[in-house]
């Protein structure tokens, strides 16, 4: 953050404050209903940004924290060998204010990310804040302690668990036991009626695995999307990394699969693209020339830089994971918007042909076609949610502390110095007790109250 904290967050010094506050908030409670409003709430502003050719980071991928508990070996992040100083975390306060000032900037569609996000203690808070504030939020995790923690992230839109290919395929990159983990963290997030989406880094080792992750996913009755392994520069991952010809054959075998009725997520240009792509496929940056073969596949241009960023948790702000990370420029110095800004000014891309980033190109674009199945998956993923979850029950970390005598006199005189309406319901329990009427305790808890 650049020049420490500028928002009400300042007020939390520790943690654990800013914990206890969060705690304090109603849990959020997701349905068809408010999950379909999140998704047309993106779509709108889209629209909008669209018309009116603006720039605003409407999509963003945020990454939570610098650590990891797998040390995958082709991750383009390293995150499970990041170590020291460098690498100090969001504090809570820090993550919430950069939060607020995205939701401020126009972001509405937010990825949540890691490193392993579920290392963060704080990860179930700070998703109840966001779906509190509005956004749609998608959850990327490799599954560490998802199912024993379900209920912490229960509120997401979207729970995407990593999964390359059969246990020994996606163990040899990923680790030991993590196939084990990654499935039951599916059957988690499906048994708590979360849209579920297994995503799958496609190597030269797992890639014959397609068809049986897509077998997979149909009898867990979530999707599957497949990226394939991107890192050119990086000497350690380059006997796992496909030939153009055999990503061409890839990208043409998903597309058969999307055919056939198995639940893949990509439209038929976005495939199209990868399978027809004129010349090399680590050729980024490609401007679409008069040689393309436009009867093959319709190039779609990047919005990555234009709407959509990635902000890691060292600061760094990228158009995609796959860009230039050396010359980034980094919220710590720059501020948020001065470094989405830059971020910007810098972008090179013109067109690309990787999988789930030209997807979410599509999306902004907004051809006829993509929007097409883009809206057949929202719908079918809202509809999975189910218009009432009666069954809630919070974990203990997922529901509101038990606040000892002091903290809730802490937070009644905190209220009080700042000369603030309350907003948690111990806040005005405590106003009530000294006396204040419900009138003026009015908050967001303000029903709870009344109905005592
Ligand atoms: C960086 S991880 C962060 C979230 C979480 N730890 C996980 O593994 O899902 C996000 C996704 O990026 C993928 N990934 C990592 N390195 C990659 C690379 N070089 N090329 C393509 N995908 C990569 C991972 O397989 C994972 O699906
Ligand atoms: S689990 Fe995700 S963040 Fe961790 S090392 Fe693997 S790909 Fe990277």
């Amino acid at each position: 953050m650049p020049d420490g904290m500028s928002s009400e967050w300042r007020r939390f010094k520790t943690n654990s404050e800013a914990i206890d506050y969060l705690r304090g908030l109603p849990r959020y409670r997701n349905s068809s209903v408010k999950s379909a409003l999140s998704r047309a709430n993106v779509f709108m502003r889209l629209s909008y940004y669209r018309l009116t050719h603006q720039s605003h980071p409407l999509f963003v991928v945020l990454v939570v924290n610098n650590h990891c508990d797998l040390t995958c070996d082709y991750c383009y992040g390293d995150y499970g060998n990041r170590h020291g100083q460098e690498y100090k975390d969001y504090s809570t306060a820090q993550l919430l204010e950069l939060i607020d000032e995205l939701w401020r900037l126009g972001t509405r569609l937010l990825t949540i990310h890691g490193g392993e996000a579920m290392l963060r203690k704080d990860i179930g808070e700070i998703i109840n804040y966001c779906k509190l504030k509005g956004f749609y939020v998608s959850f990327n995790t490799n599954g560490f302690q998802v199912a024993k923690r379900i209920e912490e992230i229960r509120g997401v839109d979207t729970l995407v668990v990593s999964l390359d290919g059969r246990e020994a395929n996606n163990d040899k990159h990923r680790g030991a036991g993590n196939f084990a983990t990654a499935v039951e963290a599916i059957r988690a997030g499906v048994a708590a009626q979360i849209p579920s989406v297994i995503s799958a880094t496609l190597t030269r080792d797992n890639m014959q695995d397609m068809e049986y992750l897509a077998e997979l996913a149909r009898s867990l009755g979530v999707r599957v999307q497949y990226s394939i392994l991107y890192n050119p520069e990086e000497a350690a991952v380059h006997d796992m990394l496909m030939s153009s010809e055999e990503t061409r054959r890839t990208a043409q075998k998903v597309l058969d699969l999307k055919h056939k009725g198995f639940p893949v997520y990509y439209s038929d240009n976005v495939l199209n693209t990868t399978i027809h792509w004129p010349g090399n496929h680590d050729r980024k940056y490609a401007k679409a020339d008069p040689s393309w073969d436009k009867t093959k596949f319709e190039p779609v241009p990047c919005y990555h830089g234009i709407l959509k960023y990635q902000i890691d948790a060292d600061g760094r702000v990228v158009e995609c994971w796959a860009t230039d990370w050396d010359h980034a420029p980094n919220i710590k110095t720059l501020g948020v918007e001065g470094a989405l800004n830059k971020c910007h000014d810098d972008k090179k891309c013109y067109h690309c042909s990787l999988l789930a980033n030209n997807e979410h190109n599509a999306m902004m674009h907004m051809s006829p076609r993509t929007l097409l199945n883009v809206l057949r998956i929202q719908v079918a993923d809202a509809l999975k949610i189910g218009f009432a979850r009666k069954n809630y029950k919070g974990t203990e970390a997922a529901q509101p502390a038990a606040l000892t005598a002091a903290d809730k006199a802490k937070l009644e005189l905190q209220a009080f110095a700042e000369g603030r309406i309350p907003t948690t319901e111990t806040e005005t329990r405590a106003l009530l007790r000294s006396g204040h009427k419900v009138s003026e305790a009015k908050t967001v808890e303000h029903s709870v109250i009344e109905s005592k």
